[in-house]
């Protein structure tokens, strides 16, 4: 369903996000599929709703640069590219704060953050509404093209509903640049130009990429890097072995004695995957051996085995 922007459509769209909906929303780029960046399960559904088959990082959306600095760190390159093109098509991948409230699955346990200011008056007022930052990546079904009009949406998500904004000004996604320190790095080319974004920074862009969104493959190794736990991982566990730390899904192993995280008690797959990259983050600090219960492959669960078995495979690779 399409939806007018009017203040009571506004209300119940923000109301909706604040429940752990998911909504479409326009931007100046491209309309994207939001939730409440600051609720794992919102953030789950986000890739329910989307089909993909794996977690990859989400942009995270808000109102203005002082309210992205709650969440990420700003070398002063990063303070300069935001400063010169906020609101607008630039996305940034900066440190999380150490205390930063945005779910890890927004990150997909990565310790950075995409962020983004978007120029599109009904993005804003949907943030102001809903008094959240937004988790948002395009609203299409994985594979399909990124929607530039309100049809667009609803034809690849027909559940979601969509606020009409129109036709979008730029079309085409934002450019990504990665500013862990003082070096800006080229992630994803996109609605703003290289050449503007080199003509304020002092140095100039380290890597290029490819327009459109196969930029992992040429990206820098430790900006898209996959997070991968320090421990070694055993999946489709029944049993415990001494020292091993147990990520549980569902009746935990009875046998178990030690460290345990419950990713859900009562089976929801979408609860799981909300508490994932938290739950192996926090068994990394405490054991080096990490029993995993099998997590059943419908809906996100596919995504949850996926990321576990590259979790398992990487740790082969390095011992
Ligand atoms: O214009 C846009 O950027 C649109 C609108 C809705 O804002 N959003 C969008 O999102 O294109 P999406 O999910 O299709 O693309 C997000 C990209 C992915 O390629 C992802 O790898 C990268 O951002 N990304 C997000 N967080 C990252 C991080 N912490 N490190 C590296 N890359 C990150
Ligand atoms: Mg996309």
């Amino acid at each position: 369903m399409i939806y007018e922007p009017t203040p009571d459509n506004l209300e119940s769209f923000a109301e909706n996000l604040r429940r752990g909906g998911c909504v479409a929303f326009p931007t100046e780029t491209v309309y994207g599929l939001g939730a409440n960046a600051l609720d794992g399960e919102a953030v789950a559904r986000i890739f329910d709703a989307k089909g993909r088959p794996s977690f990859n990082p989400l942009i995270v959306h808000v109102t203005c640069l002082a309210e992205a600095q709650q969440y990420g760190v700003f070398s002063n390159t990063a303070l300069t590219l935001a400063q010169a093109f906020w609101p607008g098509p630039l996305t940034l991948v900066v440190p999380r704060t150490s205390d930063c409230p945005v779910s890890e699955l927004v990150s997909a346990g990565l310790p950075t953050i995409a962020l983004r200011v978007p120029a599109h008056d009904i993005a804003h007022q949907l943030m102001r509404t809903a008094g959240c930052p937004l988790a948002a990546p395009s609203a299409n079904k994985s594979g399909h093209l990124s929607p530039t009009r309100p049809e667009h949406v609803n034809q690849s998500l027909p559940d979601i509903p969509v606020l009409n904004g129109q036709q979008l000004t730029v079309g085409l996604e934002s450019t990504i640049i990665g500013c862990l320190d003082d070096t800006p790095t080229l992630l994803r080319l996109g609605g703003l130009a290289r050449e503007e974004i080199e003509a304020v920074v002092a140095t100039p862009l380290n890597e290029i990429a490819e327009t459109g969104d196969s930029t992992a493959k040429l990206a820098p190794g430790r900006l898209l890097r996959h997070y991968a736990p320090q421990a070694r991982l055993r999946l489709n566990a029944d049993t415990t072995e001494a020292g091993e730390a147990l990520l549980a899904f569902g009746p935990p192993i009875p046998s178990h004695d030690g460290p345990m995280i419950n990713l859900s008690p009562v089976q929801d797959v979408t609860e799981a995957a909300a508490n994932l990259f938290s739950a192996l983050h926090e068994l990394d600090r405490k054991a080096e051996k990490i029993a995993v219960m099998p997590v059943p492959s419908h809906g996100l669960g596919a995504a949850i085995n996926d990321r576990l078995e590259r979790a398992a495979r990487g740790h082969e690779g390095r011992s």
